[in-house]
This record gives structure tokens, C-alpha cells and sequence, in this order.
């Protein structure tokens, strides 16, 4: 018996990996984070699987759901938004496996970010202009934020910034970010990347409040930094016909010879 930790995609049902897709199809038991795992997915359980929406559920709860699968010998497909690795509330659930001797494994998922750069159009990673993404939120009411990972901090890199479950305090993101990447700096506030209903305001910090209004939907990612819609950025050298590299090489004395 195994706990198989599934990364539901972003919203799309068709954006989870056909490993999720096969194990959701092989396990008698299947829980689910209901506030953003897509029900089209539930579709894929086997005929008479026990299926249960964690949303209203204790931690205490969930893993009693799952112990009680373990008594019977029945695979549980476990379903959480976007990718495990971030926001997911599965290494609480790991930790308590483990101290069962419940075996598990991890599939990994379309993080939020990627599905919202996707629905940009846009490469978070230009040459010349931002060579890294920062994944972050501001604090919560369930989680406050480790001291150092502030908003100003990430913001004096220039990195490229992917700010989640924020905004609804989209006035004081844009307050602690302008100091360091500008009044122009371009952003885009994508909610509910990949599902039917997607919307997508790009701005700048200066115009943003304004063009958002008073959305209330929360399900949304906000990217900031100078990649967000960039036309000025070098071509990247790999791809440079003078480039020289081992899948491509170029000159009388390439570094990596064919036959080498
Ligand atoms: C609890 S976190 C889950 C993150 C998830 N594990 C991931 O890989 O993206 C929920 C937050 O992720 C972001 N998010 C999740 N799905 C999204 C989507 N389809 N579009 C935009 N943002 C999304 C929002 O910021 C939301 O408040």
C-alpha cells in the first residue's frame, strides 16, 4: 500500500502528467484539496473509489482518512493544486506518514507560476535582463513570513518576481516594490491561470491598483520585473550560429570535436 502525493496541475484537467493521471485511475482511494484541484480530474477514478474532499478536512482528519486505507490495504491517490514542492501542506502530511511507517511517493505537477507565464506568453528568464524567479507570497493569516524573505529584499535582486496568495493586498505589494524596481516596472496579475475562466491585467506598479479594481477573486499570481513583457534582451549565445558547443560544432578547431 502506498500514498501516492499527486501534482494536480494548475486548473486545466488535461494539465496533470499522465503518471498522476494513471495513478489517480489505480487507486481505490482518492483525496483531494477541493478549494483548487479541478472535480473533471475525480472523473478518472476508478467505478466505486472512495473519493473525499480535504477542504473541510483537520490535518488530523486527513491522515486518519489515510490510516484507515492503510488498514485495508488500499492505494491512496492524494491531490493537491499546481506542484507539491511549493504551498502544498504535504510535508506536515509526509512527516506524520513517516512516523506511521506508511510508505508514499511524489509526482510532481504544472506549478501556477508556469501555468501563468504560459497564459503571458512569457519567458521569466531573458538574457541580460532577469536570470532568476523568486517564488514567494506575502504572509497570511495561517503562515507569517521567515524574517529576511521580505518583498524589499527579493526586489533589490531584480529578479523576477512570482508573488502568490497576495492579492487581495495588492496596494502594499506595490508599495514595497516600487522602491526598487520603479514606477514603470511592468507587472501582470494572472487569475485562475489555465481554467475557463483565466484573466489577465498586465500593468505597471504605478497603474496596477487601477487597472485590477476590486476583483475579488484570489486564486491569482502576481509577476513583477522587467521580463514581464520585455522586447529589449540579447539573443541568448546558445543558439548563436557562432556559438561553439558540443550538439553544434562550429570552426576549424571546435572545443568538442565530433569524434571526441
Ligand atoms: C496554496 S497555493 C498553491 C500553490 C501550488 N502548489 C502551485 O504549485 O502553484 C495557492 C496560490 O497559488 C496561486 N495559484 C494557484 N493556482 C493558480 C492559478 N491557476 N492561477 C493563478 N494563481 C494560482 C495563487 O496565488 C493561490 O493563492
Amino acid at each position: 500500500m502506498t500514498v501516492h502525493f499527486i501534482g494536480a496541475g494548475p486548473g486545466a484537467p488535461d494539465l496533470i502528467t499522465l503518471r498522476g493521471r494513471d495513478l489517480i485511475a489505480a487507486c481505490p482511494v482518492c483525496l483531494y484539496a477541493g478549494s483548487l484541484v479541478p472535480e473533471a480530474l475525480l472523473q478518472y477514478c476508478p467505478p466505486g473509489a472512495r473519493i473525499v474532499n480535504t477542504a473541510p478536512l483537520s490535518l488530523d482528519q486527513i491522515i486518519a482518512e489515510i490510516a484507515a486505507a492503510h488498514a485495508e490495504g488500499k492505494d491512496v491517490a492524494r491531490l493537491h493544486s499546481g506542484d507539491l514542492s511549493v504551498w502544498s501542506a504535504m510535508g506536515e502530511q509526509l512527516r506524520r506518514l513517516r512516523e506511521l511507517d506508511i510508505p508514499y511517493d511524489v509526482t510532481p505537477g504544472v506549478p501556477s507560476f508556469a501555468a501563468a507565464a504560459a497564459a503571458l506568453g512569457a519567458e521569466l528568464t531573458l538574457p541580460g535582463v532577469a536570470q532568476s524567479v523568486v517564488l514567494t507570497r506575502t504572509s497570511g493569516r495561517a503562515s507569517s513570513m521567515p524574517e529576511g524573505e521580505t518583498l524589499e529584499n527579493f526586489a533589490r535582486t531584480g529578479a523576477t518576481l512570482a508573488i502568490h496568495l497576495s492579492v487581495h493586498v495588492l496596494a502594499d505589494v506595490v508599495a514595497r516594490l516600487s522602491p526598487s524596481y520603479g514606477a514603470d516596472c511592468p507587472v501582470a496579475v494572472i487569475w485562475r491561470a489555465s481554467w475557463p475562466d483565466q484573466r489577465i491585467v498586465r500593468a505597471t506598479l504605478a497603474t496596477l491598483e487601477t487597472a485590477v479594481g476590486a476583483e475579488m477573486e484570489r486564486t491569482a499570481l502576481i509577476l513583477v520585473g522587467r521580463s514581464i513583457g520585455a522586447e529589449e534582451f540579447d539573443e541568448s549565445r546558445l543558439y548563436a550560429g557562432d556559438y561553439d558547443r558540443r550538439y553544434r560544432p562550429v570552426g576549424t578547431h571546435p572545443r568538442f570535436p565530433e569524434s571526441a
